[in-house]
C-alpha cells in the first residue's frame, strides 16, 4: 500500500490526477486529500469516498508537515509558488521514520523558462530557445538557482537525495477538460476563448509569435501516475537532479491559437468573423487575465525526453488542435449559462 498526500485536489491538475489514482485499483494507494473548504470536501468525499480528507489549507504548515512524514509520496499540485507548504513537505519527508526515502512531486509553471523575456517586458515575440529536459537539465537547474524568486522550485532541486526524492514537473499550456470533482477548467486557452465569446472577435497580443509547448491533463496526470510508479519500484535516473520533466505533446504559437479558436468560434456561429483584428498590449493582457502579458505572451517551449526515455511515458491524449472546439464549446456552455440564455 501506498500513502500519497495530495494537494490541490479540488483544482483543474491535481483533480485530474486524484481521478487517476481513484479510478486504479484502491487497494494499491492510500490517497489523504487536503482540502481547504467544507463544501468542496463534501463535494470530495461524495465523488471519492475512499479517499481522506485533510481540512486545512495551505498556510496550516503543520498538518502539511505531518501528514508529508507520514506518506511514501507528496503530490503537491496546488500551486507552483506557496513556499511555506513546499517547506512543510520538505521537512515532513525528510523526518520519515523509515528508512526509505520520502517522494515529493511538484508541480511547476513554464514562466520559469521565460525569465528573460519578462524581465524585458518582451511580449508576443518569436523566440529561439527550446528546453530539452534532459540535455538541457543543467541549465534549467541553472535557471532556478540564478531566481531566488524560485523559492519553491530551489527546495525541490537541493533536497538531499538519501532523504527524499523529488521530481520538478514544469507544466507548459494544460489543456483538455479535467477528470476531477471540482474545477476542470485550466487557464490559457479558455481564457482567449472566453474572451473571444465575450468580445465577439478574436484577438492576439501583439505579433502573436511566442509560442508555448502544450500538454493534455490527462497526459500530464499519467505523469504523475508514472512517477508514483518509479517512487514504488525504487527506480533510479528519474529523481533530484535527473527529475526535471517538462512533459509537452507539442508546440503553438499564441497568434495561431487565437486564431484557431476564433476560427472554431465562427463555425458555431458564436462570433460574426474569424479573421483576427485586434492586437492587444500587455497591459490590455494584465486587465483581461491575471498575468495576462506573461501567460499568453513569452516563449516556453520544451522537449519532453526524459519520461520518454526514463519512464516509458508517451502522451496520448487530443492534440491542442484537436481539442479548440471542446474550448470554446465549453466556454460558450457557460457563457450561456452565465447570461441566462
Ligand atoms: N493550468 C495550467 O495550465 C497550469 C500550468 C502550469 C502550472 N500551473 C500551476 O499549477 C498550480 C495548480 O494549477 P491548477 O490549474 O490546478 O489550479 P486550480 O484549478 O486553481 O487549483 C488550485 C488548487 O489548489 C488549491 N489551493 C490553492 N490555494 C490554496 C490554499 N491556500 N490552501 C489550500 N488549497 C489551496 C485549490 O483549492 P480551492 O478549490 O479551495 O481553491 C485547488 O484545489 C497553480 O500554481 C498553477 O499556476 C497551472
Amino acid at each position: 500500500m501506498v500513502n500519497i498526500f495530495l494537494t490541490g485536489a479540488t483544482g483543474y491538475i491535481g483533480g485530474d490526477v486524484l481521478y487517476k489514482f481513484a479510478t486504479l485499483d484502491t487497494s494499491k494507494f492510500r490517497v489523504s486529500c487536503l482540502v481547504r473548504s467544507t463544501d468542496k470536501a463534501a463535494q470530495m468525499s461524495k465523488a471519492y469516498p475512499s479517499v481522506r480528507i485533510v481540512q486545512g489549507n495551505l498556510d496550516d504548515s503543520h498538518i502539511i508537515e505531518h501528514e508529508s512524514r507520514n506518506a511514501d509520496v507528496a503530490l503537491h499540485l496546488a500551486s507552483t509558488g506557496h513556499s511555506g507548504s513546499a517547506a512543510a513537505i520538505a521537512r515532513g519527508l525528510n523526518e520519515r521514520s523509515t528508512q526509505r526515502p520520502g517522494y515529493w512531486v511538484q508541480i511547476s509553471g513554464a514562466t520559469l523558462l521565460a525569465g528573460q523575456e519578462i524581465a524585458e517586458k518582451r511580449f508576443g515575440s518569436k523566440g529561439d530557445r527550446v528546453f530539452d529536459d534532459m540535455s538541457d537539465a543543467e541549465d534549467i537547474l541553472t535557471l532556478i538557482s540564478k531566481n531566488p524568486k524560485r523559492v519553491v522550485e530551489n527546495l525541490v532541486i537541493s533536497q538531499d537525495s538519501f532523504k527524499v526524492k523529488a521530481a520538478l514537473v514544469i507544466g507548459p499550456l494544460i489543456y483538455g477538460e479535467g477528470r476531477g470533482p471540482v474545477n476542470t477548467r485550466s487557464i490559457q486557452a479558455p481564457e482567449i476563448a472566453r474572451l473571444t465569446l465575450q468580445e465577439k472577435e478574436g484577438f492576439r497580443l501583439g505579433e502573436g509569435r511566442n509560442s508555448w509547448s502544450n500538454i493534455h491533463v490527462h497526459d500530464l496526470s499519467n505523469l504523475v501516475l508514472e512517477l508514483v510508479g518509479a517512487a514504488t519500484s525504487a527506480k533510479s535516473g528519474v529523481w533530484n537532479k535527473d527529475g526535471i520533466y517538462f512533459p509537452e505533446n507539442g508546440q503553438m504559437e499564441f497568434g495561431e491559437l487565437s486564431s484557431r479558436i476564433a476560427a472554431a468560434a465562427q463555425s458555431r456561429s458564436l462570433i460574426p468573423d474569424a479573421t483576427i483584428k485586434r492586437v492587444i498590449s500587455a497591459d490590455e493582457a494584465e486587465v483581461f487575465m491575471a498575468h495576462g502579458s506573461i501567460l499568453w505572451g513569452t516563449n516556453a517551449v520544451g522537449k519532453s525526453s526524459r519520461a520518454r526515455s526514463r519512464l516509458g511515458w508517451k502522451p496520448s491524449g487530443a492534440s491542442l488542435e484537436n481539442e479548440i472546439l471542446n474550448i470554446v464549446q465549453c466556454e460558450a456552455e457557460k457563457r450561456s449559462k452565465q447570461i441566462g440564455f
